[in-house]
């Protein structure tokens, strides 16, 4: 959460800060400030949006070849004018920018307090500036040890960028826990918690690893060292990343551009991986554990948010195609239990933005007891992949729009290959079902888009349901995971109430609530449960519910039943939710549009909690 830039090079800073700020705006969007260096520290900061901010300085002096800023999403105090970054020192000279939490800001505050200083924030943040300049005046001390001196005391998470008026030509940038990468171009550096903002300028980048601080001097080289003051070389990596990539290509929104990229981006994800002519998978990210995988007694999946939602879809593939046990964990109640792990246990980590910090810090317990963790990750180079021992990327691409679509469809695609590359060495599916799961696999792309075709249809149901005010998903099965998914987008950027429930479950409770205007949309693509399914259908309709049903194209029996069908192509049940996901996504973009309601930034939400 919260996106954070740098610029230090010849140009002028601001276009370039400014560009990065929007690029950076999916991590937090409530409030937003710059500070330029031009002889003078000139600091801008505004409540709203990024567009608010430019606004604000279009008519103000924003000169400078030197500059930090910063998009929030609040932790520390409201989201006005006093708490935005960049925070000011106590004598103006120094500001700061910060991602992450400082646990014992508190503390630190009340020693500040107590030797006279004075504070205008509620933010953790304004506390690392105020003690990074006590102890560069106490201490006489260059800026870069006073910020190590400083790292030191402090507690918590923590991605920073300090800037000082008395060292015009430096930046000083340190990171734990959250995310930060320096791009280097010649005589220019960037700084941003993403290589979004970067990759327009340079390919070479360099990842600052947990308590790394780097040194960032006009006509020098890059310099890296330690909180506990150990000299690191930098090690610069190419960036695969292309520009077109984070555009919105013509679409009214990322989330529209996401939700049509997916036949391309499933595609990705199993290209070089899925091998149809030979029936055969291999994931060259995780060949050195396949044995370990083969003979796992449990997988542990860890994972927060909508990649949750894909590890439950990994429960029932690996139980029912690879045979062996999964438990799914949130990673945020998993890192504060004492789990039971054994030596055959496997983690498996899933997240797009590789940064969640539950799921990383589930990831440092597992590590702690032993485990084996792979990881699914969709940001390259991200913490995720860097703290695993072994994953696959799900190569779906940058995923702007907050809510997450392409993402999870390409992480069940990941989920489905590791099952299907433990199911042939283990020889648990027969021949026949093995090859036909194999053939389907290799078509879900095309599946996928003609699943697309149905965008108007659902538009038109959208028209009529856009007012409700609750919905209720059910699914059984393979689908189960899938109504929680849909229920999440609904309720994600509509901010309409909705329940995701496996559909016999809901005689337990949820049955109460319906009546004529309670919205039930029930996935009914299912072989195995299809009367059981139907029935569920009955019990809503005995009540007079609204029934939406998904169902495989040539369904007639369901078709009698419900309100409204939406019929998408027919495929292996595992396969299931790639397919049926789709339509709910798109159901949830456009009563969200109807609404007027902001897509790709839906209220109180960031795309990267990098915060607990
Ligand atoms: C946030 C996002 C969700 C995402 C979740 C987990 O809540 O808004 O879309 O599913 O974090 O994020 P991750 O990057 O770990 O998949």
């Amino acid at each position: 959460m919260c996106g954070i830039v740098a610029y230090l090079g010849n140009r002028q800073a601001y276009p370039i800060l400014m560009n990065g700020l929007y690029r950076l705006e999916y991590r937090g969007y409530d409030s937003a400030g710059i500070a330029l260096l031009d002889g003078g520290l000139k600091i801008y900061k505004k409540p709203g949006r990024v567009l608010d901010l430019e606004n604000f300085i279009s008519d103000k002096d924003h000169s400078g070849t030197i500059g930090i800023a910063h998009t929030r999403w609040a932790t520390h105090g409201e989201p006005n004018e006093i708490n935005a970054h960049p925070h000011a020192s106590p004598s103006g000279l120094m500001a700061i920018i910060h991602n992450g939490i400082i646990e014992n800001y508190a503390s630190l505050r009340e020693v500040l307090v107590q030797r006279g200083y004075e504070f205008h924030s509620d933010t953790d943040t304004e506390v690392v500036i105020h003690l990074i300049e006590d102890i560069k005046t106490n201490e006489k001390v260059s800026l870069e040890e006073a910020v190590r001196i400083a790292l030191n005391q402090v507690i918590g998470a923590y991605a920073i960028v300090v800037i000082s008026q008395k060292s015009p030509d430096k930046l000083i940038a340190a990171r734990k826990g959250s995310p930060l990468v320096i791009g280097i171009n010649n005589d220019e550096f960037f700084v941003a918690s993403d290589a979004t903002p970067i990759v327009e300028y340079t390919k070479e980048v360099v990842y600052l690893g947990d308590e790394e601080i780097a040194v960032l001097e006009r006509g020098k080289e890059l310099r890296i060292r330690t909180i506990k003051n150990v000299e690191k070389t930098p090690y610069v990596e190419t960036l695969e990343l292309n520009l077109e990539q984070l555009e919105k290509g013509g679409y009214e929104h990322f989330m529209l551009k996401e939700i049509f990229e997916q036949p391309r981006s499933i595609e990705d994800s199993m290209r070089g991986r899925l091998h149809e002519l030979s029936g055969t998978v291999s994931l060259g990210g995780i060949i050195e554990y396949e044995q370990r995988l083969v003979s796992a007694q449990r997988i542990i999946i860890v994972a927060c948010g909508t990649s949750w939602h894909a590890g439950l879809v990994g429960e029932y593939l690996f139980e029912d195609i690879a045979r062996i046990p999964v438990e799914v964990e949130y990673a945020s109640e998993f890192r504060y239990r004492s789990p039971v792990l054994c030596e055959r246990d496997i983690i498996i980590a899933i997240s797009q933005s590789g940064e969640t910090a539950d799921t990383l810090a589930a990831i440092e317990l597992a590590k702690s007891k032993g485990a084996l963790i792979l990881g699914i990750c969709n940001v390259v180079g991200s913490s995720i992949p860097r703290n695993t021992h072994a994953g696959s990327y799900t190569h779906a691409g940058p995923e702007i729009g907050v809510a997450s679509t392409k993402a999870f469809t390409a992480q069940v695609t990941i989920l489905a290959l590791m099952a299907m590359m433990i199911a042939n060495k283990k020889g648990t599916l027969t021949r026949t079902r093995y090859q036909h799961l194999i053939y389907e696999m290799s078509h879900l792309p095309e599946k996928v888009a003609k699943t697309l075709l149905l965008n108007d249809k659902i538009k038109g149901i959208a028209e009529k349901f856009y007012t409700a005010s609750n919905f209720l998903y059910l699914g059984r099965g393979y689908n189960f995971p899938v109504a929680l998914e849909g229920a999440l987008k609904l309720k994600e950027i509509s901010y309409i109430h909705a329940e995701g429930y496996p559909a016999a479950e809901m005689k337990h409770g949820p049955i109460a609530l319906i009546d004529k205007d309670m919205p039930v949309v029930i996935i009914a693509t299912n072989k195995e449960l299809y009367e059981k399914v139907v029935s569920n259908i009955q019990e809503v309709k005995a009540r007079k519910g609204v029934i939406i049903a998904i169902v495989n194209e040539g369904d007639t029996t369901i078709a009698k039943l419900a309100d409204y069908v939406i019929e998408v192509p027919e495929t292996e049940e595992p396969l299931n939710p790639v397919i049926a996901t789709i339509p709910l996504q798109l159901l949830a973009y456009h009563i969200a549009l109807l609404r007027n309601c902001d897509v790709d930034k839906p209220r109180n939400l960031a795309k990267s909690v990098t915060v607990e």
